[in-house]
């Protein structure tokens, strides 16, 4: 008998800046975890990524990843589901979301440039929900900054404590190994040209232990051996409690490259990684032990196969074991979906899901019934997931219509897509003209490709008086009709029709916000 939910499951998520390593990585967890036979099938290059992907010809253009995935691999009994983000710095409120859906997540920082602006902005995001962090600090193959430096500077920019879990023996050049501090293990480069890890790793009684003479040079002990002691000595020791609430980060030192420090990574991640916990809702959590399915879509992906207008919901499964053909509830509307086609995936390839556990993704393809924010049920209960937010927008354009006819598809165009929620739109209080508000400049690009290729309506952007947005609220709802008599032309609904104050510039909104105490400017805004 197999147990009704098994907590066996690491759902996570990698966050970095572009260029840090994350596919390379990615890549070798997969393979490392038996998903990939052959490292390299992730981030396949030419003409066969070109392929697959050509029904986004963003991403041919830039070559970047637009859209975000799900992989599943399997270790030591425990299944690792990798929620992809993309690292490009134009990203979309899906990276965002897609935190929303994960237990906890690795941190990638290129040993030569420590924390940049994209790793900064995505660990923002895990911070606002308590996301418990690991740390790998990648590429000591070549010449990096000092470990030290490095862990100071995440202390410092993140406002973290951080752990040293293993160390570096020299980098680049010096490079001889890594030194699990943990455990006492040295792991060093295989002898032969390719220079990978080969495979297993000396135990020794600690760093005094005289073994390690003959595995290092003079140079290199005597340098791991003071910096080490340095660093078990200077940075607090591990404490899982405190990792678990987002307050620490143990840090591993690798190269995914060259396959160093991966598996010491997988083993972090299923030794300290929190399995699926209770799930924040409204008016209740919900506990990943209970034995009806529960579960919430974070992202909506449009038109994966350009021949069919699928659109395929990811949902996170919270609780209960989901089997294929289950029927759940969608709250809110009343529907009852049956989920015939559920999809696992498994690296690159779909596969049908015949069943999944807490922590799983599944992906429902459906024509539009399912919105990002939705809580699916398997009971008749009234509970909603919480903590799924729409970002305020940081770029607010206007739509203009190159064909005035086309007034109607524009309309749903848009509602579409903000129902994906790869964008927003607002409908100004004053003036006909629809406002999209994005997050990055890579998101209008893909839109007005979209809208010609799916929509056939051909639109431009064009500029706006504002530049940023924030939801209001008051407990007075006198205020709100005050604030808004004040300020119509820089008032707009969302397509919920909850009320939005467009500002010139952050000057004018922290004015503004100064002079109405009584009103909340949020940059956020949760589906109720
Ligand atoms: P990303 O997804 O975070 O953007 O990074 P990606 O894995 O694509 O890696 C960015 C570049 O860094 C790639 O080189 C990759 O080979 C290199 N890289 C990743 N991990 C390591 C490492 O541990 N050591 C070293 N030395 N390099 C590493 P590229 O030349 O830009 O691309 P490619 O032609 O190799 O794909």
């Amino acid at each position: 008998m197999s147990k009704p939910n098994r907590p066996d499951r690491r759902t996570f998520a990698i966050i970095s800046h572009p260029d840090a390593g994350k596919t390379t990585l990615t890549e070798k967890l997969l393979y490392f975890g038996g998903a990939i036979h052959l490292a390299g099938e992730v981030k396949a290059r030419g003409q066969n990524r070109r392929a697959r992907s050509d029904w986004m010809k963003i991403e041919q253009q830039r070559g970047i990843s637009v859209t975000s995935s799900v992989m599943t691999f399997e270790r030591d009994g425990i299944t690792f589901n990798l929620l992809d983000t993309p690292g490009h710095e134009d990203f979309s409120e899906d990276t965002y979301r897609t935190l929303t859906a994960v237990d906890s997540a690795v941190m990638v920082i290129d040993a030569a440039k420590g924390i940049e602006p994209q790793t900064r902005k995505l660990f923002e995001v895990c911070r606002l929900r308590s996301v418990p962090i690991i740390t790998f600090v990648n590429k000591v193959d070549r010449e990096g900054r000092p470990p030290f430096e490095l862990l100071d500077e995440v202390a410092d920019a993140l406002a973290l404590d951080v752990c040293p879990m293993s160390w570096p023996v020299g980098m680049g050049g010096q490079f001889e190994g890594i030194y699990d501090l943990a455990k006492d293990r040295l792991h060093r480069p295989a002898a032969d040209a390719t220079g990978a890890y080969e495979g297993d790793a000396a135990s020794v009684a600690g760093l005094g232990d005289s073994q390690l003479e003959d595995m290092l040079s003079a140079e290199g002990l005597a340098l791991l051996r003071e910096e080490a002691e340095l660093a078990q000595v200077g940075y607090a020791p591990f404490d899982e409690t405190a990792y678990l609430n987002g307050d620490l980060t143990p840090v591993y030192f690798g190269s995914a490259l060259k396959d160093f420090g991966v598996e010491q990574l997988i083993d972090a991640l299923a030794d300290f990684a929190p399995s699926p916990r209770p799930q924040p809702g409204d008016p209740r959590d919900v506990d990943p032990s209970e034995p009806q399915v529960a579960g919430f879509v974070f992202k909506v992906q449009a038109n994966m196969n350009p021949q069919h207008r699928d659109r395929v919901a990811f949902m996170r499964l919270c609780s209960g074991k989901f089997r294929r053909g289950m029927k759940l509830n969608q709250v809110g509307t009343g529907k009852a979906i049956a989920v015939h086609s559920p999809i696992l995936f498994f690296a690159q390839n779909r596969e049908l899901a015949e069943e999944a556990f807490p922590g799983d993704i599944i992906g429902i393809p459906n024509h539009g019934t399912l919105r990002v924010g939705d809580t699916l049920l398997e009971s008749a209960e009234t509970i909603r997931f919480t903590g799924i937010p729409n970002f305020a927008p940081e770029i607010l354009r206007r739509v203009k219509l190159n064909d005035p006819t086309k007034t109607k598809q524009l309309r749903t165009a848009l509602n579409d897509m903000a129902e994906e929620g790869v964008m927003q739109v607002f409908v100004p209080q004053i003036g006909s003209q629809m406002v999209v508000g994005v997050v990055g400049q890579l998101q209008l690009d893909v839109l007005i490709s979209r809208l010609q290729a799916e929509y056939k309506v051909d639109a431009m952007f064009e500029p706006s008086p504002w530049d940023t947005a924030r939801w209001i609220a008051s407990d007075d709802p006198k205020a709100i009709t005050e604030f808004e008599g004040l300020h119509r032309s820089a008032m707009a609904a969302d397509r919920d029709g909850a009320p939005v104050f467009m500002a010139k510039d952050a000057w004018e909104l922290n004015y503004i916000a100064g002079r109405f105490p009584n009103i909340r400017f949020s940059a956020t805004k949760e589906r109720h």
